[in-house]
């Protein structure tokens, strides 16, 4: 059974980048019962930006129900969190012993977030992508459903495990990433850039965002500027709206809209509000399903629990094999 695994960090809201270019790939994978999938809480992962130790306990549970109603299910899946697994933290410091800095200080979005918190590039930061390809090839993992802007830790986590192979004799696969059709969501505010939460409120929809804040977000949104030269907001917002069409109709508007946007005539006060309706009615079952399962914290925790401890069997018989292959076994 061909293995998936990703990981999300628990640091504030899911926005609609994050369902669009990631978990939305992890509903339709775990219900293909070929998968044998494995989805995370990358608690450590998150601890390298700025955080207020309060929040982070709240930020992890919250994180687990919104997974849960999106469609991410226990009887599919195995769910987790990755701080209760120790033995990615210390495959990871092996992996550490394989890399060159070169390489880390190469990676984009270590650049970005070094730029954003220059008073505190701490190592984890750096290390980030070493911890990411043990969280990975722990559990030889063959694909990860990521957005785009993990392709290039992907990358590297092939090429560890090429390195490790080759120094080694043959031990781990090399994961492919799986892409949705919108791999990279761009911000509401700035079309440049992509939609995140470190962009400012306005720049993108979380999922918990009400009906009325959806509908503002959207209309204050960017579309075409410089006298409609620049297309990227309009693109951003058309697809955007591709993305959430379900039904033939939603998916004939959208060919409309589109064809009116490419020849430079989109009514944007009609478009707009349509598309915050679409994305309003999309979330419906999920602020359902979210308002049940935070009735039912012991619940939640039972879920994590039990993935905690499949996931935990296998990543330690892992590292006690790549202990051996390396010559730490006496
Ligand atoms: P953020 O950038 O908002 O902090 P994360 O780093 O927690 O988001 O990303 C979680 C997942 O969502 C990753 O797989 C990431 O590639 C994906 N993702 C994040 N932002 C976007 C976006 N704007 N478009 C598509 N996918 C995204
Ligand atoms: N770095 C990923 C992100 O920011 C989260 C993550 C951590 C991850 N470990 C992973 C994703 C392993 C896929 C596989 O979104």
């Amino acid at each position: 059974m061909p293995r998936i695994l990703s990981g999300i960090q628990p640091s504030g809201k899911l926005h609609i980048g994050n369902y669009l270019g990631a978990i939305k790939n992890w509903i339709g994978l775990q219900d293909d019962k070929k998968n044998d999938c494995f989805f995370f809480i990358a608690d450590y992962h998150s601890i390298t930006e700025d955080y207020d130790p309060r929040e982070k306990s709240k930020e992890i549970f919250d994180l687990a129900i919104d997974l849960l109603a999106l469609g991410l299910s226990p009887k599919k899946s195995t769910i987790f969190q990755q701080s209760k697994i120790p033995f990615h933290t210390e495959l990871a410091w092996i992996f550490n012993t394989m890399v060159k800095m070169p390489e880390l200080e190469r990676m984009t979005q270590f650049k970005v977030k070094a730029k954003k918190q220059t008073y505190n590039i701490n190592i984890g930061l750096f290390d980030y992508p070493i911890l990411m390809a043990a969280d990975i090839l722990i559990y030889k993992a063959e694909a990860v459903p990521v957005g785009e802007d993990q392709i290039q830790h992907l990358e590297l986590t092939r090429e560890i495990a090429r390195r490790f192979n080759g120094k080694f004799g043959k031990f781990f696969p090399e994961p492919k990433s799986i892409l949705t059709e919108t791999p990279k969501i761009m911000s509401l505010t700035d079309p440049a850039k992509k939609m995140s939460k470190s962009g400012g409120d306005k720049s993108y929809i979380a999922l918990a965002d009400s009906p009325e804040t959806i509908i503002e977000k959207i209309k204050s949104a960017t579309s075409d500027t410089g006298g409609g030269k620049d297309k990227r907001g309009g693109e951003n917002l058309l697809s955007i709206f591709n993305a959430f069409a379900e039904t033939k109709s939603e998916k004939i508007e959208y060919k409309n809209y589109k064809k009116d946007h490419e020849a430079g005539k989109l009514k944007y006060s009609e478009f707009k509000p349509r598309l915050a309706e679409l994305i309003i009615n999309y979330f419906a079952v999920y602020r359902e399903n979210r308002a049940e399962l935070s009735k039912n914290p012991d619940y939640i925790k039972k879920i994590l629990e039990d993935g905690d401890k499949k996931a935990s069997a296998i990543a330690e018989v892992t590292l006690r094999e790549v202990k051996k292959k390396i010559g730490l076994i006496i």
